[in-house]
């Protein structure tokens, strides 16, 4: 069971800390030298939820980063911000961030602490200046005492508005799902014979790239969706290398249950449809990676159809309901 906020065995009573699961490995965040406390996870969070982030304070962060959707925007194939408008990509959970190293599909940003400019700068998403923002949240009489909590002094700077909403994101984490009690062999936990089946699949075909715990190795790759690079070229976009066109993130496949539709452009709207374009959807791409070649040429892999439902129950042990329904994560 893991508890966000457990009172540290060695510390004082009111002393709060990170409880990190133990089946995960060492975080990329420095949650040493920028620790996580209590009082700026919930500044964090009701940053997080203020719409007063956006340019007619409309949308905030959790408009598109959904609580009981594992923190995307639930039914859109790509977001919809200020003005309604469309954005280009499909939402990506906000989940285990302190493990990434890289964010966004493209990996354009490489720090927590930084991403929430680039929401609040877009036309599409936020429409708003940073120093509007801030401008915004120092007049409004909730954060002063909010701050203080968090830092000592009621000072709004924004490397503490900033570090506040990292805070809140990065207390965001799913490791309770069935396949991490089994994995930590709690609750008497077990895979079902199909589970299990589907397992064995998913280490034989997948986890080359969707490695376990997190079910990502954190690499950009092109996984067949398109041959054509026209409508968003990837990561190219940040490192202007040809090898990178068409190349995206391997994202995490924890929580698929409540964050469809998937992959960057929203396009395969059920795990079934990513199942048959795992064996039989493949396009030929410029950069489509290697390990989605077989040496005979074939693209893609040879799965029955009992094979593919194996492996979908196996995702589907990947679903943290705790971690969507937490009453700590959502709007308070
Ligand atoms: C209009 C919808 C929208 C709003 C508002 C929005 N986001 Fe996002 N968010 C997205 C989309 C779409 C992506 C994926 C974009 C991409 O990869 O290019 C994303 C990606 C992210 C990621 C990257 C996750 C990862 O695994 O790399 C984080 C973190 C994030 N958003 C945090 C925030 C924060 C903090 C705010 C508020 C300041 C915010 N978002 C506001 C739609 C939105
Ligand atoms: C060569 C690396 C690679 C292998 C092998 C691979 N994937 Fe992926 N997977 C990716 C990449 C890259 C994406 C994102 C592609 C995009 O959106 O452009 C992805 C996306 C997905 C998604 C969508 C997740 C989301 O949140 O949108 C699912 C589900 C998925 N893969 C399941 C699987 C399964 C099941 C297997 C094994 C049968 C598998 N993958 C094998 C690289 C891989």
């Amino acid at each position: 069971m893991i508890v966000l906020f457990a009172a540290c065995k060695e510390a004082p009573q009111d002393e709060w800390s990170l409880e990190l699961p133990s089946n995960f490995p060492k975080p990329h965040f420095d949650v040493a030298n920028r620790p996580i406390t209590k009082e700026g996870f919930e500044l964090g969070r009701k940053i997080f939820y203020d719409p007063q982030l956006s340019r007619d304070n409309s949308t905030s962060c959790g408009s598109c980063h959904i609580p009981t959707s594992a923190f995307t925007q639930h039914g859109h194939v790509v977001s919809h911000g200020i003005d309604n408008k469309l954005g280009r990509r499909n939402s990506l959970p906000v989940q285990n961030m302190l493990w990434e190293p890289l964010f966004f599909w493209d990996g354009g940003v490489q720090n927590l602490e930084l991403v929430a400019i680039n929401a609040i700068t877009s036309p599409v998403e936020m429409d708003e200046s940073p120093a509007n923002v801030l401008e915004k949240i120092k007049n409004d009489p909730a954060y002063p005492p909010l701050f203080k909590a968090a830092y000592g002094t009621e000072e709004v700077t924004s490397g503490r508005f900033l570090f506040a909403l990292a805070q809140f994101m990065g207390g965001l984490i799913s490791a309770n799902s069935k396949y991490d009690q089994v994995q930590r062999g709690e609750n008497n936990a077990q895979f079902t014979a199909e589970e299990a089946r589907g397992y064995e699949l998913f280490k034989q075909n997948c986890t080359t790239c969707h490695q376990e715990p997190l079910f990502t190795d954190f690499s950009f790759r092109d996984n067949g969706l398109t041959k054509n690079y026209d409508r968003d070229k990837g990561r190219f976009e940040i490192s202007l290398d040809s090898a990178d066109l068409g190349v995206f993130r391997v994202p995490s496949l924890r929580n698929l249950t409540y964050t469809k539709p998937y992959m960057h452009d929203g396009k395969k709207a059920s795990l079934e449809a990513v199942l048959d374009h795992y064996t039989g959807g493949l396009e030929m791409s410029r950069n489509l990676d290697p390990l989605l070649i077989q040496p005979n040429g074939q693209l893609g892999f040879s799965l029955s159809a009992q094979q593919k439902l194996d492996i979908i129950a196996f995702l589907k042990t990947l679903d943290d309901e705790e971690f969507v329904r937490n009453p700590l994560f959502s709007e308070q």
